[in-house]
């Protein structure tokens, strides 16, 4: 098993490039069928999301618009603490079908707040789909109805993924270990 050194964690490849290809491959051709004649518009989350969007939006066999946003944090006065606010997105999104692509999917926090967000533009439907899920530390109701790959509760990075910003450009998925 090959153990590769990012800062001060080592990591081994737990989902190889082949088998992740291969899920984006079977969500891409399900939107397809599924949002057909909707005119979808995709919203990839950056900066995390930006290789499994490329990959999957190459393999939308149907007209579609994407675009990319941000979720800018900071020190609020509310309750919640922390907020995060949408940033980048130019498109009016009122009466569209959105697909909004996300790298993973923790707590659900991050998306609950952009789906909120998203929600007040009056957007006809919007889907989720996301390369990873984390079952067991979602604390949130969502629905999420594209998922490539459910993982365990572990650290990972890769494939757009970072830990403290690097790693983003292994191709395969890697998990923490000891
Ligand atoms: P959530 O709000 O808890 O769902 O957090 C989602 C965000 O946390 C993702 O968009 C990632 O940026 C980050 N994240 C969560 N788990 C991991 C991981 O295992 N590796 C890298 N980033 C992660
Ligand atoms: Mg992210």
């Amino acid at each position: 098993m090959d153990v590769i050194k990012i800062k001060d964690k080592d990591f081994a490849v737990s989902i190889p490039e082949s088998k992740i290809l291969c899920e984006v491959e079977r969500l891409a051709a399900q939107i397809s069928r599924d949002l057909e004649g909707k005119n979808p518009l995709f919203l990839a989350v950056l900066n995390g999301s930006f290789m499994f969007a490329a990959d999957l939006f190459r393999r939308i066999t149907i007209p579609a618009e994407i675009s990319f946003v941000k979720l800018a944090s900071y020190e609020g006065v509310s309750s919640t603490g922390v907020i995060k606010e949408v940033i980048g997105l130019s498109e009016n999104i009122a009466g569209r079908t959105i697909v909004v692509i996300e790298d993973i999917i923790d707590t659900g926090c991050t998306m609950q707040k952009l789906l909120e967000s998203l929600g007040t533009r009056n957007p006809e439907a919007i889907h989720v789909c996301t390369l990873l899920l984390k079952p067991e530390k979602l604390k949130v109701p969502l629905d999420v109805k594209y998922i490539a790959l459910e993982i365990p509760n572990d650290f990972i990075v890769g494939y757009g993924l970072d830990y403290d910003g690097y790693g983003r450009n292994l191709k395969d998925i890697y998990t923490v270990v000891e």
